[in-house]
C-alpha cells in the first residue's frame, strides 16, 4: 500500500527526509479521486520519470459553483488506494478541508484572461479555484514535475501559465486523452451517466471525427464545420444543450480558419452531466 498522509505537516515531514535521503526526484499527479485510466496514464508516465510519485486526492471545493456537483462528486478513498497500490504509487495526500482551507483565508489565484473564456464563461470562479489549490499542493508536495491530463486543455493552460508566471521551478507535463474503446473520454463524471445517456455521449468523440473528415477534405472554415458539429451532437437524445464549440489555436486563441495543430474544444450537458472534450486536429 501506498502511503497515507492526510496533514500537511505530515507529508511535508516524510518528503523532506526521503529528500535528504538521497538526491530523489518528486512526481506529483494532483487528482479530485475516483481515479480512472486517465489518471493511471499520469502516474505511469510520472512513475517512469520520478523516482517518488505523489498523487493527491482531493475534491477542492473553491472549484465548484454553487449550483455545481460538489456533493454528488464520487468519493471512495479505499477504492483509489487500491489503485493507487496497483500502478505502484508511494505516497497519497488526502488532505482535509481544514488542512487546504485554513480558518480566515482570503488568497486567491487569478490567472487573468485565460481563466475568463470557455469554462470560465460557464463556470465562474471556476479556475481560480483550481489555480489556488493547486499552487497550495504544489508549495506541499514541492515536486520535480506535475502531471496533467489533455481532456481538461484549458486547465492546463492555466496551470502552465501559472507556473511561468510565478517563477515556480515545476516541470508540467501534459499527457494525451484517454479514451474507453467506443471514444468516450475518462472522465470521474461518467458515473453520472445512465446506458442510454452514454450512448448519447459519444455523438462528442463522433463530432470530432466529423470534423476531422470535414476537414480533411478540405473544409478550412471554423464557423462551418463548428455548426456541423452542433447539428450532429443535438441529433441525439438526452442531449440537453451545447454550453460551446470552440476552435482554436494551441494557446486558445479562437481561429476563423482551421489548421493542423489547433483544438477543438466543446461542453455538452447530457442529461444532467456536464461533460467536456477536446480534440487536436490532425
Ligand atoms: O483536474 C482535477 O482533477 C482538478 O481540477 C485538480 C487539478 C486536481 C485541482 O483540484
Amino acid at each position: 500500500m501506498p502511503l497515507l498522509f492526510k496533514r500537511i505537516k505530515d507529508i511535508r515531514n516524510h518528503l523532506r527526509d526521503q529528500k535528504c535521503s538521497g538526491n530523489l526526484s518528486v512526481g506529483f499527479v494532483p487528482t479530485m479521486g475516483y481515479l480512472h485510466e486517465g489518471h493511471k496514464a499520469l502516474i505511469r508516465e510520472s512513475k517512469i520519470q520520478n523516482d517518488i510519485t505523489v498523487v493527491s486526492i482531493y475534491v477542492n471545493p473553491t472549484q465548484f459553483g454553487p449550483n455545481e456537483d460538489y456533493e454528488r462528486y464520487p468519493r471512495d478513498l479505499n477504492r483509489d488506494m487500491a489503485i493507487c497500490e496497483e500502478e505502484g504509487v508511494d505516497i497519497v495526500f488526502a488532505p482535509t478541508d481544514e488542512e487546504m482551507y485554513p480558518h480566515g483565508f482570503t488568497t486567491e489565484v487569478y490567472v487573468k484572461g485565460l481563466s475568463d473564456i470557455l469554462e470560465g464563461e460557464f463556470r465562474k470562479g471556476h479556475f481560480k479555484g483550481v489555480a489556488t489549490v493547486v499552487l497550495k499542493l504544489f508549495n506541499i508536495i514541492q515536486p520535480d514535475r506535475a502531471y496533467f491530463g489533455e481532456k481538461d486543455y484549458q486547465q492546463l493552460k492555466v496551470i502552465q501559465r501559472m507556473v511561468e508566471d510565478l517563477l515556480l521551478p515545476i516541470e508540467i507535463v501534459p499527457v494525451p486523452i484517454v479514451r474507453e474503446p467506443d471514444g468516450l473520454a475518462y472522465s470521474s463524471r461518467n458515473v453520472y451517466l445512465s446506458p442510454e445517456e452514454r450512448k448519447s455521449a459519444l455523438s462528442i468523440y463522433n463530432s470530432f471525427l466529423l470534423a476531422q473528415e470535414m476537414i480533411e477534405g478540405g473544409e478550412k472554415r471554423a464557423g462551418v464545420i463548428k455548426r456541423a458539429m452542433e447539428r450532429f451532437i443535438l441529433s441525439h437524445p438526452h442531449v440537453k444543450k451545447i454550453d460551446y464549440i470552440e476552435i482554436t489555436d494551441e494557446d486558445l486563441n479562437p481561429k476563423e480558419e482551421v489548421e493542423k495543430g489547433d483544438r477543438i474544444l466543446v461542453a455538452v450537458w447530457v442529461g444532467n452531466t456536464r461533460l467536456i472534450d477536446n480534440w487536436k486536429v490532425e
